[in-house]
């Protein structure tokens, strides 16, 4: 059975204590709640990383990272290595956020040798992508998809994909309260889960999580979740919020 993953990325949000209070609320509010075969993952900023590990510590709630360096280490000023991260404890992080590519120039290259290096430090790398409102109207959203999962994450051995979960987010819905209907959600998942058989074979296809992002609310995430190949959501916004959180992890 695919694991089923919700992960709030709360991008450049909440100061030390803010971080410590959202933790402390979730941890209260998921105390009670069954997570069988589903994980929760939170990613505060980077600098408030270190004391979110400690406070999720004995929790069912794991901290990942929202970006990472592909270098060991070196002359990279104002950047993370996977060392870094590893020795406050994160293993996961999220590669290839649409704010990343539009607002900081990653491109599907870059991301490649991220994602290599995230797997060669032993970590978990949480890949997304998605197509532009403009890809969408003209029917080139399959295609868009199609190449960022090529250039980024097909040099990789099957092997590889056990630590590879991917996050479908068309940038037309990420913050912009316009979701992706149920059925488009479903529809692009089926096509990826299909191009990654037809690349790797089928148990590789069938193991990994696509988790789908984009305004995602407790509104909404019943109904997104229900879909066979939606296997869990990256939540924004409504993740800033723990009862909203809480309440579309309990949707999963
Ligand atoms: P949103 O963000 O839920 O606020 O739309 C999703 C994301 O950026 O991962």
């Amino acid at each position: 059975m695919r694991t089923k993953i919700v992960a709030g990325n709360w991008k450049m949000n909440n100061t030390i204590e803010e971080t410590t209070t959202l933790i402390k609320e979730l941890q209260i509010a998921l105390k009670d709640v069954s997570l069988e075969n589903t994980r929760v993952l939170v990613a505060p900023t980077f600098v408030n990383l270190s004391r979110g590990v400690e406070n999720a510590k004995d929790s069912n709630i794991e901290v990942v990272a929202q970006n990472m360096h592909q270098a060991k280490n070196g002359a990279f000023t104002g950047e993370i290595s996977a060392d870094m991260l590893k020795s406050v404890g994160v293993v996961s992080v999220i590669l290839g956020h649409s704010e990343r590519r539009t607002y900081f120039g990653e491109t599907d290259a870059l991301l490649a040798e991220k994602v290599s290096a995230t797997l060669d430090n032993t970590m978990e790398a949480i890949f997304c992508f998605g197509e532009l409102l403009e890809d969408r109207k003209s029917g080139n959203h399959f295609s868009v998809v199609e190449s960022q999962l090529k250039n980024a994450l097909f040099h990789l051995e099957a092997a590889a994909w056990k630590n590879i979960v991917l996050a479908y987010e068309p940038v037309w819905a990420i913050g912009t309260g316009e979701t992706a209907s149920p059925e488009q959600a479903q529809e692009m998942h089926a096509f990826i889960r299909n191009i990654i058989k037809e690349q790797y074979n089928g148990e590789v296809a069938d193991a990994v999580s696509i988790l789908y992002g984009g305004s995602v609310k407790p509104a909404n995430a019943v109904e997104i979740f229900s879909k066979p190949d939606v296997d869990g959501g990256l939540i924004g916004g409504a993740a800033l919020n723990a009862a909203d959180f809480t309440a579309i992890i309990k949707a999963i």
